[in-house]
């Protein structure tokens, strides 16, 4: 499966930064570390409403994707689905049960609820939904209640200017909403009755839509995730984030 993203990215000079004094430092030697880390995520997350220009992130709420590409299924979404300037709210609302970074299995986990994600953009499509030909262009959005997250990246090491960095390389991801609400503008060149139908019979099937897709799905959000840890991390090194 396949998917697209394009992320804006930020450029800033200096080489390396340390860790802004908005967030709160843990000590990896703290008999209390791993409490440390999840009280630091809890805290720096609703933060991110603006950008880090020092950390080389936008903000994230909403998070500007220009472009987002989710492959074909083979059962009820058969067709792609391509979004232009994409928003994506609630991001920062995420209420984590778990936040931690694993030092000797070169990972980081967070599990949470998002209590509602929000994608909207400018979608086009043409291909089958539940068997039906759907063709159209226009605003659409796409509501998320309720997400249960499920996410680890595994990342790798290296060396910038004697100070260890990191990049993250794979990842698994498990999303569970308690329900998708579909809501596409202009369909078929803005048949207000096909249109209506389509995303009637989308709304009673989201369960299957959603599993068709699930992968590319879950692909273009583990591409989010990498790209901004990515980003942060090219820039703060592991001894500044951490004591
Ligand atoms: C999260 O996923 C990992 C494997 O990817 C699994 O071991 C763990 O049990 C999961 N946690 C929950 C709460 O489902």
């Amino acid at each position: 499966m396949k998917s697209l993203l394009l992320l804006p990215v930020l450029f800033i000079f200096s080489e390396s930064v340390k860790l802004p004094s908005n967030f709160i430092k843990c000590n990896r030697k703290d008999p209390d570390w791993k409490k440390c880390v999840f009280e630091a995520a809890v805290h720096a997350t609703p933060q991110f409403t603006r950008p880090f220009k020092e950390l080389n992130i936008p903000s994230i709420e909403p998070l500007l994707v220009p472009e987002v590409t989710i492959s074909a299924g083979s059962n009820a979404f058969r067709l792609t689905q391509n979004y232009k300037n994409c928003m994506i709210y609630g991001l920062t609302k995420v209420e984590a049960s778990a936040f931690g970074f694993d030092f000797d299995k070169k990972t980081i986990h967070l599990e949470g609820i998002f209590p509602e994600l929000r994608l909207i953009g400018t979608y086009t499509f043409d291909g089958k939904i539940l068997l039906l030909p759907v063709v159209g262009e226009g605003p659409g959005e796409v509501t998320f209640k309720n997400v249960k997250s499920n996410m680890t990246l595994f990342y790798e090491e290296y060396k910038k200017k004697e100070k260890t960095h990191i990049k993250v390389v794979s990842a698994t991801l498990k999303l569970t909403p308690s329900l998708i609400h579909f809501k596409y503008e202009n369909l078929f060149n803005g048949d207000k009755r096909l249109g209506d139908n389509i995303n009637q019979v989308m709304n009673e099937n989201w369960e299957a839509l959603y599993e068709d897709i699930e992968e590319s799905f879950n692909q273009v959000v583990i591409k989010i995730f990498t790209s901004l840890v990515n980003s942060v991390f090219s820039k703060l090194s592991i001894e500044e984030a951490f004591d």
